[in-house]
């Protein structure tokens, strides 16, 4: 394990200096012009600029390779779906007097014990105490329904973080007689009701991760875990900018977690940051954290799921021509010789909605602090980037909504930036998609959130006046003719 240079958190959230890529975790001296360094320990392809790959457009800022902890993808299924990385739930015996065994379609293969029955998204945990719990697991976020069929590693866009998260937790406790396990339940409850006012987004289908992990943080001692009811640091603040939950399949190819690149250094020990809603001991941290370079690995593994429509590969083929000559500088090139340059577009060259980018929750100064002063900060760090990663487009039809707000329901509306709805919902039907559009089906609206009466349908309105819900930016497509932008969606579908 190496050490990693602590960065005072006020040049981090600013900087446009990104570590250099030799894994020694020192601060190099990156320009925007300098080409990405560093080997990826783990050897797989995609990083690089060098190649013949297509040109960076000016002022792009290449996010350097870091070392990575080998692992093993088989191992990390495994530990993904049994093992119990999040430690606190609720009781087994309260839950299986609500609910009942899982229909086999919400059953995920290769689960052993009481987790071989239960839905996708939860596992079952025994607690040193011998007390049998359910927790949501990683799916609860990474795994979402496209086309009817459940894929692993897909971001769920359908959630519904609206209401409050407590609530139904706590009816648990009329299912329990068992001191011990009334102990635990409340552990949970508890926790819940620290985050639960700072998980409530405006819109179904969009995700609060980032708000609650910086509330986590602030709750807790950087260096021992240990819970403290009074937060230690100011709270984020309450309501929850949307971020569109990423799909997993794009981390084989790029260098930092999150769309603000800001998960640099070993990628295994900040995914496992989720493990921070429970984990109390810093000696439970590095147990969880003696597995993850599996689950790491096994989520590089991942392929997107194929379009499963025909394509026009006569119009796909002058699409890729297009999009080579367009597109390709920023988000790459696909196929046995892809090239994946690994860049980020700073805010005023992209233009999308800002907050995310300019700080927000866990990307803000005494949140970045916490964390790389903390037991995650020993071998990764937090250093985000004022801008946006080009994502990889892989499966880009399978991942709608668009950008990392989700205030863009169709690519076709991604590349016509006059066409984009300021008001829109949709069904939430995996089936109901656009496939001359690509993306999902939706009805633009004439009114938003504010004049909506039905709290119902509220909740169903992405209303991009709202702060954070922005869908402007990303001209790239508009100089492109129908005809262009038709052949480029027809090309994507083949990614
Ligand atoms: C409550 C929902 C939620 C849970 C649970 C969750 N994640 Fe995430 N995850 C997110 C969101 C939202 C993002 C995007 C955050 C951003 O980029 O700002 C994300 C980002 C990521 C990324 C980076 C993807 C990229 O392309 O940059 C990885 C990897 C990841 N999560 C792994 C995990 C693992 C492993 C677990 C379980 C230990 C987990 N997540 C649990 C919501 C969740
Ligand atoms: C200057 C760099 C740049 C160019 C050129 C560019 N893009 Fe992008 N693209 C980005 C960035 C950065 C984002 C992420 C924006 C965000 O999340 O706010 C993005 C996002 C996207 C997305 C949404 C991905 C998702 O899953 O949310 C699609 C689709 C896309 N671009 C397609 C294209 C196509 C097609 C072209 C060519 C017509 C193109 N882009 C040209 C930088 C670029």
């Amino acid at each position: 394990m190496r050490a990693v240079l602590v960065v005072p958190a006020v040049l981090l959230a600013c900087s446009a200096d990104p570590p250099a890529g030799d894994g020694g975790g020192t601060t190099g001296a990156a320009s925007t012009t300098d080409a990405p360094t560093g080997g990826d320990a783990t050897g797989e392809t995609g990083g690089g600029t060098s190649g013949g790959g297509p040109v960076a457009p000016e002022g792009m800022i290449p996010i350097p390779a870091d070392g990575q902890r080998a692992g093993d993808p088989a191992a990390g299924y495994q530990a993904l779906v049994n093992n119990g990385y999040v430690t606190c739930g609720i009781p087994w015996t309260a839950y299986s007097k609500v609910f009942g065994e899982a229909p086999a379609a919400d059953r995920l293969p290769g689960r052993a014990g009481k987790n071989a029955t239960l839905p996708y998204n939860y596992t079952a945990y025994t607690t040193p105490g011998g007390i049998e719990l359910v927790s949501a697991n990683c799916l609860q976020c990474h795994a979402g329904h496209v086309n009817g069929e459940l894929v692993i590693g897909l971001g769920d866009t359908t959630a519904d973080y609206t209401a409050a998260v407590g609530g139904t937790a706590a009816l648990a406790a009329a299912f329990l007689t068992d001191p011990a396990e009334k102990a635990e339940l409340q552990r949970f409850v508890d926790r819940l009701a620290a985050i639960e006012p700072y998980t409530q987004t405006r819109t179904i289908g969009v995700n609060p991760a980032d708000n609650v992990a910086a509330v986590l943080f602030a709750h807790r001692d950087p260096k021992t875990f240990a819970w403290n009811d009074p937060p230690l640091l100011e709270l984020p603040e309450v309501n929850p900018f949307p971020v569109d939950t990423p799909p997993w399949w794009w981390m084989k190819k790029k260098h930092a977690m999150f769309y603000v690149a800001a998960g640099r250094g070993d990628h295994a020990r900040t995914m496992m940051a989720t493990a921070t809603l429970c984990t109390d001991s810093v000696e439970e941290a590095r147990a969880i954290d003696a597995y993850f370079p599996d689950i790491r690995a096994y989520i590089e593994s991942l392929e997107p799921p194929r379009y499963p429509f025909a394509i026009d590969a006569g119009l796909a083929e002058t699409g890729r021509e297009v999009f080579e000559s367009t597109c390709a500088g920023c988000h790459g090139t696909y196929g046995p010789d892809g090239v994946y340059p690994n860049l980020l577009a700073p805010i005023e060259l992209i233009g999308t909605d800002p907050m995310l980018a300019l700080g927000a929750a866990q990307f803000s100064g005494r949140f970045l602090e916490w964390f790389n002063g903390s037991f995650y900060g020993e071998v990764a760090h937090l250093a985000p980037e004022t801008g946006y990663m080009a994502p990889p487009l892989d499966g880009v039809w399978a991942s709608a909504p668009y950008f990392h707000n989700g205030s863009v329901p169709t690519v076709a509306a991604v590349l016509d930036s006059g066409s984009r709805p300021q008001f829109w919902t949709r069904t939430y039907v995996s089936t109901d998609i656009d496939r001359a559009g690509l993306g999902w089906k939706f009805t633009a609206l004439d009114h938003g959130q504010a004049d909506e009466p039905a709290l119902a349908e509220r909740k169903k309105i992405y209303d991009t006046t709202l702060p954070g819900h922005g869908n402007g930016g990303h001209p790239f497509g508009d100089a492109l003719s129908d005809a262009e932008r038709g052949a480029v969606i027809e090309y994507l579908k083949t990614l």
